[in-house]
């Protein structure tokens, strides 16, 4: 083991790695904080994996990390079906030619895989092997939360991974966007904009269920971005009554002729939503419609091609210098790196709680802004 000099960090205790290559001049682990810094320019072959929800601008992801990697004469392997793919030794060299054609294509071309064996120390062991029999030094992992977790045990296992944040739901810790976000607002935009048409020519209420997982950012971008009358979102309480209310006197005032909710998935779904809006009293004509998985494919925007460009492209100059442990972002439009496991005074993502549990530090929430502003433009007079 080599005491840790850089940074501040100072080694606590001796290294426990299944592979630790002498290529690092410096480990920087303490109780709290675990990433490797290594010699620069000595990893030689590194590998690219998508896990989680797939999210437009993942192959941009993987195309920057494979174009960069090999200007800086380093080989790539792609690895399909995330962490399973690992498992199973479904691994292959990627070069130029094999991503000439990816960057503008939705989805991921090495295909996505929810594998919860590899929060198993078995699982991992058996993934290693796989890292080994191919020579494989350094992983990016492109994903969200989860799969940042799988990076911070590869890293431990003596396998530096840098993690990017690919998903569509934006809630992801350590970064203002992430890889797809972009792209799905910009699809549920489109859609909205469909209904719209629809709504007006009938004069209909429609309640337009949005993904996000528990985060509201789809809703409230694409809300604004469409002219929704209504946002209501996980992050702020709303009352069905006033939903109502708000439906109502739009028509009565005869200020709207119709009226658009975008619904984030996190509250509930469309038909139950309308369900108790009904309950509660609406008379319109109402229609309930959820967007569903079509928002989460799609050929990427130009914006999330530019991310994914320029965190895939980071991954490796973190590799290269035989940095791992750490998850790639973009706060104010400076690209950044954090730890993925520390202490959230040290900045890192994610802390171990006394019962070795998972805690977020600084959990992402949807800037609520756009909540006021959307209030705001429809004159609702609320906070
Ligand atoms: P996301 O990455 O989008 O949050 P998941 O939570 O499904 O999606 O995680 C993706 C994959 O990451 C999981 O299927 C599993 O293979 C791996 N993973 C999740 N949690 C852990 C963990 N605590 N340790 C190691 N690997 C994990
Ligand atoms: O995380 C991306 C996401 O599309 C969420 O918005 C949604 O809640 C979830 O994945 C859907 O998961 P599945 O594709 O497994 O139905």
């Amino acid at each position: 083991s080599t005491l840790c000099v850089e940074n501040g960090f100072t080694l606590k205790k001796p290294i426990k790695l299944f592979k630790f290559k002498a290529i690092y001049n410096s480990l920087c682990y303490n109780e709290n904080v675990k990433y490797i810094k290594g010699v620069s320019g000595i990893m030689k072959r590194i590998a690219v994996l998508t896990s989680g929800g797939d999210a437009p601008g993942m192959n941009a992801a993987v195309r920057a990390v494979v174009l960069k990697a090999i200007s800086e004469g380093i080989e790539v392997f792609g690895i399909n079906r995330g962490y399973a793919g690992m498992v199973e030794g479904d691994i292959f060299k990627l070069d130029a030619k094999r991503v000439e054609n990816i960057l503008s294509r939705g989805g991921t071309f090495l295909q996505s895989a929810r594998y919860p064996e590899f929060a198993q120390l078995e699982g991992q062991l058996k993934g290693i092997e796989q890292l080994k029999k191919y020579g494989i030094e350094g992983v990016v992992v492109i994903g969200g939360d989860g799969s940042y977790h799988g990076a911070m045990r590869l890293t431990e296992h003596g396998f530096p991974a840098v993690g990017l944040p690919g998903t569509i739901d934006n809630d992801i810790v350590g970064t203002d966007y992430t890889i797809g976000f972009d792209t799905a607002v910009a699809t549920a935009t489109e859609a909205l904009d469909k209904i719209q048409d629809t709504a007006f020519s009938h004069g209909r209420t429609f309640v337009v269920e949005v993904m996000g997982r528990n985060a509201g950012d789809i809703a409230l971008w694409a809300g604004i971005a469409s002219g929704a009358d209504q946002i209501i979102v996980p992050e702020e309480e709303y009352d069905i009554n006033e939903v109502v209310r708000k439906v109502k006197e739009g028509y009565e005032s005869g200020e709207k002729s119709h009226h658009i909710i975008v619904l984030a998935e996190g509250v509930m779904g469309a038909e139950e939503f309308a369900a108790k809006m009904k309950e509660a009293g609406d008379t319109s004509d109402l229609r309930a419609t959820n967007l569903g998985h079509v928002i989460r494919g799609g050929s990427p925007t130009a914006r999330d091609r530019v991310l994914a460009s320029r965190m895939g492209a980071r991954a490796v100059e973190l590799l290269r210098d035989g940095i791992g442990g750490v998850a790639v972002g973009i706060r104010n439009e400076e690209l950044v790196e954090s730890p993925i496991l520390g202490t959230a005074e040290e900045g890192a993502l994610f802390s171990l709680t006394t019962e070795g549990g998972i805690k977020v530090n600084n959990p992402h929430k949807a800037g609520l802004e756009l909540y006021r502003l959307n209030s705001a433009l429809n004159n609702l007079n609320l906070n």
